[in-house]
């Protein structure tokens, strides 16, 4: 999809759809009262007679209206004028998008950026519209063997009142870098197990280093074992798949600029190993590389925004199987940090993984350290799949990020780390267990980590919830990508 943004009229501007707000009760944007204007009242004869009530979420599409350039108008309702806030913007938006994507419209021209909202500007807006837009027309078919006709709607155009500055064109900028972003997380999460392996993130992270002149580097199992890396090769065991860490350098800032750097959890399949999972739904475990994926679509978008700023993506990714040569409950091994783990559940594998590679992101004397994981079922029990769960040693950093979030509306809530929890770890044959029971299980799995990240600032970012949806439409989110991506931003504007 193409994105422009200028100073346009609605009822002069040819397109094949224009796009206004109404309000519940029949209140007309500026935009909006242009176009009835112009069509000699026929926007408010429609409201007079009912067919359009502005109520949140509802659409009515208008054909050939006299007078007016664009083949069709579209009225979006936002809902009541007193309340409308972030949420009712994004339906409006969610529904405008999907009435648009029924139509043959190949071009629409919208008239949204413009109205009052509280406490957000017209840069997040843009940025909002552009997501919205490019979720409306994902679609992955790639492995159908006739898939189904592209989307026809190909270019939006954002209309404005006055002519737009240079940080709505930058917020255009850096939405279409997001959106690209979040397309790539959300490709190689619902990829299955079987062609999304790790030699297949990989390669990914090989093409996006040769496209935007990043340094990758892959380690292979020998080199793992050479660092001392056995709680990561301990998941891989059973796998036929040969494990890979991958790394990926971003050199944005001064050379002597400490970097950011984010580990994503890269199980590409994840059936428990010996603690074999049940059945039911099992194939959504083929998600248990969005951390990675997500590490990897921030990566594309950063280096596309050019962002000045030194960020390295760490990936530890394998399968966990189950098999003669896999993990047994109570088998113990050493961590690249020197802390012997008794592993009393083989699915508790994501900790496994990211304690070595956490230890070996020390290597870049980073800045700080996002981890983002796929980690514990309790998250979602816990939150849902509206909130990532934020952990982290320091708290203004998880300022930074919820406050990130909240700005992208990818939002995350703050979870406790108290020591109190620790406990819970407590092994009798090695330094700690890698489960914690039942009780608080997201938050045993962050103390877990925690043990691991003590020599720097970092947060942990489990994505259990929010990296994908079940049901019907199930699907990858492309979550956290835009938090991540405007933590780093507004990371950037603060140096
Ligand atoms: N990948 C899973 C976490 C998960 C489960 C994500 C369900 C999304 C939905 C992780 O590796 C796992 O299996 N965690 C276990 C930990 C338990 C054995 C302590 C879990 O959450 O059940
Ligand atoms: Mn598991
Ligand atoms: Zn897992």
């Amino acid at each position: 999809m193409e994105f422009s943004i200028k100073q346009s009229s609605p009822e002069k501007q040819r397109a094949g759809c224009v796009v206004v707000g109404v309000y519940e009760g029949g209140k007309l944007s500026a935009a909006a009262q242009l176009l009835d204007k112009a069509a000699a009242h026929h926007l408010s004869d429609l409201i007079a007679r009912g067919d359009m009530n502005g109520k949140a979420g509802s659409t009515l599409m208008l054909h050939h209206a006299a007078n007016i350039a664009a083949e069709r108008v579209l009225l979006v309702g936002l809902g009541k004028a007193a309340e409308f806030s972030a949420k009712q913007f994004l339906d409006a938006l969610r529904a405008a998008f999907a009435a648009l994507q029924k139509t043959a419209c190949k071009d629409a021209a919208l008239y949204l950026a413009d109205l009052a909202l509280k406490g957000r500007d017209e840069a997040w807006k843009i940025k909002q519209t552009v997501l919205i837009a490019a979720e409306s027309g994902y679609r992955f078919d790639q492995l159908k063997s006739k898939p189904a006709d592209a989307p026809a709607l190909r270019k939006v155009m954002l209309g404005c009142a006055d002519k737009p500055g240079s940080t709505a064109q930058q917020a255009l900028d850096q939405a279409i870098a997001i959106a690209r972003g979040a397309k790539l997380t959300k490709d190689l999460g619902n990829l299955p197990g079987n062609i999304c392996t790790p030699t297949y993130l990989a390669d990914q992270a090989k093409a996006i280093a040769k496209h935007h002149k990043l340094k990758v580097t892959v380690l292979e199992e020998k080199d793992m074992h050479k660092l001392g890396m056995h709680s990561l090769l301990s998941v891989t065991r059973g796998s036929a798949q040969p494990a890979k860490l991958i790394t990926l350098e971003y050199k944005g800032g001064e050379k002597k600029q400490k970097p950011i750097v984010l580990v994503g959890k890269g199980i590409t399949f994840d059936t428990g190993g010996t603690s074999l999972k049940p059945g039911a739904e099992m194939d959504e475990m083929k998600y248990d590389m969005c951390g990675a994926a997500t590490a990897l679509g921030t990566m594309q978008a950063i280096a596309e925004m050019g962002l000045k700023l030194n960020v390295v993506a760490v990936i530890p990714s394998c399968e966990n199987m189950p098999d003669g040569a896999a993990s047994r409950p109570g088998d113990i091994v050493t961590s690249m940090s020197g802390q012997t783990i008794e592993i009393l559940n083989t699915d508790a594998e994501g900790r496994l993984i990211l304690c070595d590679a956490l230890t070996y992101a020390g290597r870049f004397e980073p800045d700080t350290v996002v981890d983002i994981a796929t980690l514990t079922g309790a998250c979602v029990i816990a939150l849902g799949n509206v909130a990532t769960g934020l952990f982290s040693n320091d708290d203004k950093l998880a300022k930074e990020l919820l406050d990130a979030g909240d700005y992208a509306y990818d939002r995350a809530w703050h979870m406790p780390l108290w020591d109190d929890y620790q406990q819970q770890l407590d092994s009798n044959f090695a330094d700690m267990q890698n489960i914690g029971g039942r009780a608080g299980g997201s938050i045993t799995a962050a103390c877990f980590l925690s043990r691991f990240t003590k020599d720097y600032r970092w947060a942990h970012l489990d994505i259990a919830g929010t990296a994908w949806k079940s049901g019907k439409d199930k699907g990858a989110t492309g979550r956290p990508v835009p938090l991540l991506t405007q933590y780093l931003v507004n990371l950037e504007n603060s140096k």
